[in-house]
């Protein structure tokens, strides 16, 4: 283990406690420990490394994977190009430390396991890898080895790293905040907004273009592009929380609070498949036990909207979708 981490890291924890929510994304490691562990370990890291850059495409997680994206595509490459090490929201630097964690969603306490399956099923639109495969413990042996030298700091409330948990509460209540006042001008906002400064990579469609991914849709076969409605992104709130924080890529900090909120109101009111927990179950026999207190649960774009009080319909006006 490498002392500069450490102490960079312990200060870090020690600045989060000391400020709070006004956390400065510089006071952030943005690194993954400099050497890979050695033997077996180390094996795993580098496995659950190429698992987290090509998810959609690994030969162990593509059978599991529903859209076209990669568990990197929201969890970003920090300045030594590994997934997961960026400072924005999302970053996996301290995750390990916080589990198991309390989930307010699942009602149980999750495992780090548990926690990367839930992004398997919302945000990656596919299904729970098993437990006790190769694939489920690599993703976790390199999300662990991101936070090697940290102190544990178990989270009672959410299950996510401490230099995540506060931002994503506080920001998620503030544009829950907003986002209940929107109407059809803020959706046009947003479509000017999205077509100005997200559309140059993501494409006007929202379909990606190259290595910059899809937003939204289907591509010509019929298949899901992007995150399902069950995912934290398609939440109106987190969705601008997530957005204000990491994107135009490399410029995150610099959308004002209804700017992000306006063009993730565009972006969340596009076509995201419907998300339905039991689509992403395994069989019994073949899973096992499913970690979650909630057994049902069901979102469409629509659905989401109306947890803000809003109806889609006006949301969007003439450009109604199904
Ligand atoms: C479309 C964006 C997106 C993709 C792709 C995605 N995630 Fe996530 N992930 C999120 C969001 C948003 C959260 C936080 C949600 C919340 O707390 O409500 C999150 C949280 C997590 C957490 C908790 C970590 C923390 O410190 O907050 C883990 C672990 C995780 N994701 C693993 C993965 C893995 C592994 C993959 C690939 C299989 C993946 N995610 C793909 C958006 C995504
Ligand atoms: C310079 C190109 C660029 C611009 C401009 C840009 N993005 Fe991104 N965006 C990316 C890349 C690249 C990723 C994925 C990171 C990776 O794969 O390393 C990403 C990821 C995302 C994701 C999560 C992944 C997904 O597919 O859902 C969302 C949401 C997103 N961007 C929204 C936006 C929004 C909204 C804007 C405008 C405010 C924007 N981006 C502007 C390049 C860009």
């Amino acid at each position: 283990m490498n002392l500069n981490r450490l102490t960079y890291s312990l200060v870090a924890v020690g600045l989060l406690s000391m400020f709070g929510n006004n956390l400065m994304a510089s006071d952030i490691p943005t690194a993954a420990p400099k050497v890979y562990p050695e033997g077996e370990v180390g094996r795993m890291v580098k496995l659950g490394e190429a698992i987290l850059n090509k998810t959609d495409t690994h030969p162990l997680t593509k059978d599991l994977v529903g859209d076209k994206i990669q568990c990197k595509s929201c969890h970003l490459k920090g300045n030594d190009g590994k997934p997961g090490t960026g400072s924005g929201i999302g970053t996996f630097i301290g995750t390990a430390t916080a589990f198991p964690a309390y989930s307010k969603r699942e009602k149980t306490v999750q495992s780090l396991q548990d926690r990367i399956n839930n992004c398997f099923m919302r945000s990656m639109n596919g299904k729970r890898p098993i437990i006790d495969t190769e694939a489920s413990v690599a993703m976790a042996t390199y999300i662990t080895w991101l936070s090697d030298g940290m102190k544990m700091h178990m989270d009672t409330k959410r299950p996510c790293s401490p230099l995540n948990s506060k931002r994503w509460a506080k920001n998620a209540k503030k544009f829950a905040g907003i986002q209940k006042k929107a109407t059809h001008a803020n959706y046009m906002n947003g479509q000017k907004l999205f077509e100005t400064k997200c559309a140059s990579c993501h494409g006007k469609n929202g379909a990606g273009m190259g290595t910059f991914p899809p937003l939204w849709g289907k591509n010509a076969k019929g298949e899901w592009l992007a995150y399902n409605t069950g995912a934290g992104m398609s939440k109106l709130n987190k969705g601008a929380a997530w957005v204000q924080s990491n994107m135009p890529l490399g410029q995150g900090g610099t959308l004002k609070d209804q700017e992000a909120a306006d063009i993730m109101l565009y972006v969340d009111a596009q076509p995201h498949a419907k998300f339905d927990l039991k689509k992403g179950l395994l069989p019994k026999e073949q899973m096992g036990y499913y970690n979650s207190k909630v057994l049902k649960e069901k979102h469409s774009v629509r659905s989401n909207f109306k947890q803000f009080g809003l109806d889609i319909d006006k949301i969007r006006g003439d450009h109604k979708i199904k």
